[in-house]
């Protein structure tokens, strides 16, 4: 990438060089029979793209870093599938040189928000035309929430095991992995308080358990390959060999935002020994605890896990009086709600 290029000289250049179609079409049972219901292979057209190339990573690292917030975060590559992201050190390293020498220097790094740089922002923004037309799902009116990541990742590097309440297209750039996910509706690998947990705050929440494995759909990844996760579906990856690049595209949607709030509102029946029902099997207890939650707030909200997150304070304050200090165990005279 030409350091010299003017910024818009810059833009027009990666504008052409885009390709006409991002996402190739998946085969029979992917975008339009699984999103955001299960777990899917597909295939795109970014594969080794300028745009990704680790000096350009470095001068989008740089502006993202600039801006605050938390944008560019850099972490020791050496996790474990177990680990909760709150055991996992920071790398004592300068961003720059993690990521340029991301070959030899042991490191996962996360930019997130990419599209606050006009390059990454078009390419989303063609992203999510494509998907709409490819799964059938308006997008633009569906999303309440959208962020564009970037995973740059030592060899063998590990993300654990984890849930994310956005769904998620990522799309391998560079290099190699092995993608694991989970039915994100499948009790024996996620269960009902581990999400309802993950919703009160501990984004660690939900465990790799013996049957995850086993029970695991996985993608092996190469530039060019990509995989759908859906809202919820726990997943874990290894890199392979070479480091890794992957571009990731996690928004949040009303139906999953709505559920969300159902299962807050669960975590504090559980902890005031009700039986919670989850999201979606009695359309009267739902409605009963979204009008319980009240409306989500209309404050602006500076991240995703803000937004999600903003009606907690008043869940507490209600569970405490009803005493929502006796613990989560359920007894027999639990009462389901
Ligand atoms: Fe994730």
């Amino acid at each position: 990438m030409s350091t010299g290029a003017t910024g818009a000289a810059k833009m027009e250049q990666v504008s052409r060089a885009l390709p006409a179609k991002i996402f190739n079409d998946s085969p029979a049972g992917g975008f339009n029979d699984k999103f955001n219901r299960l777990p899917f292979a597909l295939s795109h057209n970014l594969g080794d793209h300028p745009l990704f190339a680790l000096d350009r990573l470095t001068e989008l690292a740089k502006t993202l870093w600039a801006l605050g917030g938390a944008k560019v975060v850099l972490q020791e590559g050496g996790a474990s599938f177990e680990n909760r992201w709150d055991e996992i050190q920071v790398k004592a390293l300068s961003f720059i040189n993690g990521i340029r020498d991301i070959q030899e220097s042991g490191s996962w790094a996360l930019l997130k928000s990419v599209q606050e740089d006009p390059d990454y922002k078009e390419c989303i923004d063609q992203c999510v035309v494509e998907l709409s037309e490819v799964t059938g799902v308006d997008l633009k009116k569906e999303i309440t929430w959208i962020d564009g990541y970037i995973f740059i990742a030592s060899p063998r590097s590990v993300t654990p095991h984890h849930i994310d309440h956005e769904s998620n297209f990522l799309l391998q750039i560079h290099g190699s992995k092995s993608f694991n996910v989970s039915d994100p509706n499948d009790r024996s690998v996620l269960y009902e308080e581990e999400i309802e947990q993950y919703y009160a705050g501990d984004l660690s929440a939900a465990t790799f358990k013996p049957v995850s494995q086993e029970k695991a759909y996985v993608f092996p990844l190469e530039p060019g390959a990509g995989v759908h996760i859906p809202s919820k579906g726990p997943h874990w990856v290894k890199n392979g060999d070479e480091y890794s690049v992957a571009f990731s595209i996690n928004f949040c949607m009303r139906e999953t935002d709505r559920k969300a709030r159902i299962y807050q509102c669960n975590h504090y029946l559980r902890k005031l020994n009700f039986v919670p029902t989850p999201p979606g099997q009695s359309a009267l207890k739902d409605r009963l605890k979204m009008f319980a939650l009240g409306q989500p707030g209309k404050s602006k909200a500076g991240n995703k896990n803000e937004l999600l997150r903003q009606n907690l304070k008043r869940l507490d304050r209600i569970s405490k009086l009803f005493g929502g200090s006796r613990g989560s165990e359920s007894t027999t005279e639990s009462k389901a709600v």
